[in-house]
């Protein structure tokens, strides 16, 4: 028997890097599939790699309309949920001098609004026994320069995992977040940085890595099963690093 069989699973951001490739395993282990994204050509692209029964709908993770329609299109279709992936993020760095209002407002929304009201407006779907996964970030603990507001909204989703695994698991839902170090995806290689910043960036954290290279999104994806799967069924309100052991020689 697969892993997730008869299981239906969200992910949110699952048409590139580590959802898409969570969808992918998820999806060999026997779950029923609804995915997120923005992006037109990722979106199309997805569903071909998925195939016609995964649900792949544009949805703005930011958005509470948007969430709200989302979690109708769900109900319609499947009338439950068992898995619950808060995935989607963006990073948009930037020094501190140059963050506008809007760029600060539109990262804590798309990153920690839109999951704390998505896992909201799920939970009329969740199943007694449903395991809700949030993507955090190293830099939560470690900082990053140029990236303090991201950091900052990975910080508060760690802090919301643990009072929502408090909160939920009276009702057997546990919640449970993934927190990646450096992993080669494509929104990673998509920051607005030209390519020889970009080059430089990854040759300076490979070196500094203990394991001397980035991580993988099936790496990822593989303790996201783990994490929505019954192994995990006493993991509460924890944070599972993946990241090669960098954060070890970056934190104090
Ligand atoms: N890669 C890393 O090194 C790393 C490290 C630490 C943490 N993480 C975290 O891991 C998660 C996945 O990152 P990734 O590297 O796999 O990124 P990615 O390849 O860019 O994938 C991000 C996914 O989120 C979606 N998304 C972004 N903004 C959205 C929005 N406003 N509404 C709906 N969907 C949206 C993207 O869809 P569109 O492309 O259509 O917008 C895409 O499907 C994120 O939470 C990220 O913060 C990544």
């Amino acid at each position: 028997m697969a892993r997730l069989d008869g299981k239906i699973a969200l992910i949110t951001g699952g048409t590139s890097g580590i959802g898409l490739a969570t969808a992918k395993l998820f999806k060999a282990e026997g779950a029923q599939l609804i995915i997120t994204g923005r992006d037109e050509a990722r979106l199309a692209s997805a569903q071909i790699e998925l195939g016609s029964e995964t649900l792949v709908i544009r949805s703005e993770a930011g958005n509470l309309t948007e969430i709200d329609a989302l979690m109708s299109r769900i109900k319609d279709r499947f009338t439950k949920l068992d898995v619950l992936f808060l995935n989607a993020a963006i990073a948009n760095p930037a020094p501190i001098e140059d963050v506008t209002e809007a760029q600060f407002d539109e990262i804590m929304a798309v990153n920690f609004k839109g999951a704390f009201f998505t896992i909201q407006k799920a939970l009329p779907l969740l199943s007694n026994n449903a395991s809700v996964i949030v993507t955090t970030s190293i830099t939560n603990q470690t900082g990053a320069p140029n990236f303090g507001v991201y950091a900052a909204s990975k910080a508060a989703l760690r802090s919301l995992v643990q009072s929502l695994g408090l909160g939920l698991i009276g009702r057997g839902i546990r919640v449970n977040a993934i927190c990646p170090g450096p992993i080669d995806t494509g929104g990673f290689n998509r920051m607005a940085l030209p390519q020889e910043v970009m080059q430089a960036i990854k040759t300076d954290i490979s070196g500094r890595s203990p394991i001397k290279r980035f991580g993988t999104s099936e790496e990822v994806a593989k303790v996201a099963l783990f994490l929505a799967s019954d192994d995990s069924a006493y993991v509460v309100g924890e944070e599972i690093v993946v990241d090669g052991g960098i954060s070890l020689v970056c934190l104090p």
